[in-house]
This record gives C-alpha cells, structure tokens and sequence, in this order.
C-alpha cells in the first residue's frame, strides 16, 4: 500500500454518535491552536501506516449543538495539521422512502438553507476575495472508495444523493420537508454546511458519510425525538467506526483529482478567537 506522501494524513470528523474509530489504538491526544480558537483532536497511525487524525465536530462531550460547532475553527485545525483527505460523518433524516433508516449515503451535493453561521475564510481585507467553485463539492474519488468500503462492510450504502442542510437545532416541519423533497433533495441534516465549502476553500478532498438515522418530518407518521436519532446512531456509528478503520489505506491511496491544491495559501488569520 503506497501512502501519498503529498497526502500525509487522513481526517475523520465525527458527527453525533461516531466517538471514535474502533480498530485503532494508540490515539494521543491533541490541542490545535487555530485563529477561530482551540481545537481537541486525537491523532494515530493505523497498522498499514497511515497517520489518522480523528476530530469529534461537537467537541469534547458533544456540548456543541450544530448552530453553535466552530466549523472554521474544525477544517482549519486538520488542514494546518497536515490532512488533505477529510471523511465527515453526519446523521441525516430521509427525504426518500426508500432511503431507510441504516443507510449510508454518499452525498454529491447539497442545497443549503443554513442562514447563521460563518461560512467563509475568506472575509476579504488581507485574507481577500475568493470564490470557491462548488460544481462538485464532494470529492468524487474519496466518494468511490467509501462506497466500496461500506459494501464490503456489509451496510447499505448510496453513492450519491442531495444533502438538504438546515440551520436546527429544530426539526423541520412537514411543509419544510416536501418543499426540499420537491427541489430535489435526498436527505436532510444539520452539520453538512458550511463544512463542505470551508474544505473546498482549503482545497482538501472532502466526504461526507451520511447516515439515516430516520424519515424525516411527516413520512414517518410520528413526531421526531432527538432519542430516536441517537438510538440509531448508536446502532450504526460503531459499524462505521470499523468500517473507516478498514477503508483508511485505500483512503491514503495516490489519486488525482480536481478538489486540490488550495487555490491559494492558508487566507491570512483574523485576529482573536471568534469561536461562536
Ligand atoms: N432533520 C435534520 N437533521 C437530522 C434529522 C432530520 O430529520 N435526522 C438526523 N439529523
């Protein structure tokens, strides 16, 4: 197995119920000092060799609801570590019938309607003016070796669909969710934005694993509760713990592809920590 030396590290961003990665011992913690504040992380080296940083998004003991995650703060922190390929894990509710709780899907790319978070490195001044292209927000070849990972691992899994992001922490309400059914997406979750574009800023091969934790407002014929999200994710986050832990030498694997390099160098940093 050749580990891209260009690609020296493989970031994990767990979501709800994904704490860790089972298969792999050894983590050291770590704190990273980023211009958005700290960052806890826990790196290691899995038995093939490749080096594994591991960042829980709603922080330590998951006190962070999704408004309130210091996304900027996450990506800066893998990126200035040295990772260039990103696996995000995010539970999701199912717009689609079919799409069953247990399911595992690939998104391709997103609508967003988050509305109050900071979205940008790039806030102009010295960090300047960027536009980041979002054609394909989602590296397809880290995507491709994900699929096959899962498939091997025995779970359902999708390798593509729209990821609706909404700004939570409520749920949507059944109008909400038949209007973003009818635009076209697939799934809807609350930590995907602006997550995906701070990577694609930073010019890293970013994924996101999206998970069906339930059907969403209305197709499932009973109110949400926070509760069932997380029974479900209790169910699948240790699989897909192990099923990331199997995947990571393909995840290290040389490839080219359009998601790098950074279209430019790190934006320059703001000053003070503005964690939300
Ligand atoms: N809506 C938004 N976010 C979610 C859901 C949902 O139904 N399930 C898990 N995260």
């Amino acid at each position: 197995m050749a580990v891209d030396a260009s690609f020296e590290k493989v970031a994990i961003i767990g979501g709800s119920g994904v704490y860790a990665i089972d298969g792999l011992s050894g983590w050291s913690p770590k704190t990273v000092t980023t211009p958005y504040g700290p960052v806890e992380v826990a790196e290691a080296v899995s038995p093939e060799g490749v080096p594994v940083v591991f960042l829980n998004r709603h922080g330590p003991g998951h006190r962070l609801p999704p408004h309130r995650v210091n996304y900027r703060a996450n990506v800066w922190a893998v990126r200035a570590l040295g990772c260039r390929r990103v696996v995000a894990t995010g539970a999701v509710g199912s717009l689609q019938p079919l799409l069953a709780p247990g399911f595992l899907v690939l998104v391709d790319q997103f609508l967003d309607f988050t509305h109050n978070r900071p979205t940008t490195f790039f806030e102009g001044g010295e960090a300047g003016v960027v536009h980041a292209d979002m054609t394909e927000p989602y590296c397809p070849n880290l995507r491709r070796r994900l699929a096959e990972a899962a498939r091997q691992a025995g779970l359902d899994v999708v390798e593509a669909g729209t990821y609706v992001a909404t700004e939570g922490p409520r749920f949507e309400s059944r109008a909400e969710i038949e209007a973003y059914r009818r635009l076209g997406g697939d799934v809807v979750g609350m930590t995907g934005l602006p997550e995906v574009v701070l990577a694609r800023e930073l010019g890293l091969c970013y994924a996101t694993l999206a998970l069906v934790t339930n059907l969403a407002a209305g197709l499932a014929g009973h109110r949400l509760s926070h509760d069932e999200v997380l029974a479900a994710m209790a169910a699948l986050g240790k699989r897909l713990g192990a099923m990331l832990a199997e995947a990571l030498p393909a995840l290290a694997e040389p490839w080219a592809c359009a998601c790098g390099p950074a279209p430019g160098p790190l934006p320059a940093a703001p000053g003070g920590d503005d964690a939300p």
